[in-house]
């Protein structure tokens, strides 16, 4: 497995790889979250590239970015066991050199939930996923459904810019209670770890009631944020049922909905989904 630190060394390995290359790009600290995208992209392609780097232009200036969990040698080893070919781990002055001045703006879905609550977030992750598509060219990329409006603005991005590559999206991997896996909870102490499951509580009963006929969006939102509020530890972002396209809220749910929940366990911010038809 090649470990690369050097857009230019990356670009130079390129040219050896078979196609077609799968690019999985991660922030490390790796889960069966990321695994599992890694072993979708062995499966459909020749070569699999991984990206580790945890991109300073996503996180705002009161965001975690120092405390962001890391451990690059764990991360190489589990990436050597699944046959991964290149892992690409550049330093931050490597991306964002001096006189850096290139940006990836979005309107409409970037600016919703997510969006609003993290402004500059989808900046960032548009900027930096543009890059790594350049400097990897793959043939496709896989992106994981826990982070669904991240999926909804680079699969906008990719169309909007005329892309060339294939976007592949992952269902949610789960620990045994339910708790969408994510590199942030590590941060969660024993107690909130055992908080941290109502996310998971209040999406499956907003699904529950959709599955037994309600169709008012407004009945579902209170469900949720009345569970959440049940919950010690727990402070509610939002509760939500949205289009899985535009991240709009909706009214009524006839069609393909989506609920969304960010919730705040401790310091911990924690975000999850499930599609409700
Ligand atoms: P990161 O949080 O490390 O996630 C990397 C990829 O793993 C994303 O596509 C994310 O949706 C997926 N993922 C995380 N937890 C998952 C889970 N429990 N089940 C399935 N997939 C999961 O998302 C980012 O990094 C960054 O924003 C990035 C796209 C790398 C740009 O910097």
């Amino acid at each position: 497995m090649q470990v690369i630190k050097e857009v230019s060394s990356l670009k130079e390995q390129r040219s050896s790889w078979t196609h077609p290359v799968g690019l999985v790009p991660t922030m490390g600290f790796l889960h069966e979250g990321h695994l599992s995208l890694v072993r979708r992209a062995r499966a459909e392609n020749a070569t699999v590239v991984v990206t580790i780097f945890v991109n300073p232009t996503q996180f705002g200036p009161t965001e975690d970015l120092a405390l962001y969990p890391r451990d690059m040698d764990r991360d190489l080893a589990l990436l050597e066991h699944e046959g991964v070919h290149a892992v690409f781990a550049p330093p931050a002055s490597e991306m964002y050199p001096e006189g850096y001045s290139t940006w990836v703006d979005m309107d409409g879905v970037t600016s919703l939930l997510e969006g609003a609550l993290r402004p500059g977030h989808f900046r960032g992750v548009a900027t930096v996923c543009n890059k790594l598509f350049n400097i990897a060219a793959p043939e496709r990329a896989y992106f994981g459904q826990k982070d669904a409006q991240q999926v909804a603005v680079i699969k906008t991005m990719v169309q909007d810019l005329n892309m060339n590559l294939d976007i592949v999206v992952a269902p949610i991997v789960r620990e045994p209670d339910g708790l969408a896996m994510s590199s942030r909870n590590a941060y969660l102490s024993p107690t909130e770890r055992v908080a941290a499951t109502v996310l998971c509580r209040a999406l499956i009963a907003a699904r529950s009631l959709r599955m037994g006929g309600c169709s008012d969006a407004g009945a579902i939102r209170t469900r949720m944020s009345d569970i959440v509020k049940e919950e010690p530890l727990a402070t509610l972002e939002y509760a939500t049922v949205v289009s899985p396209v535009s991240f709009k809220d909706l009214g009524s749910v006839e069609g393909s909905a989506l609920a969304v929940i960010a919730v705040r366990i401790g310091s911990t911010r924690l975000i999850d989904n499930m599609l409700l038809d």
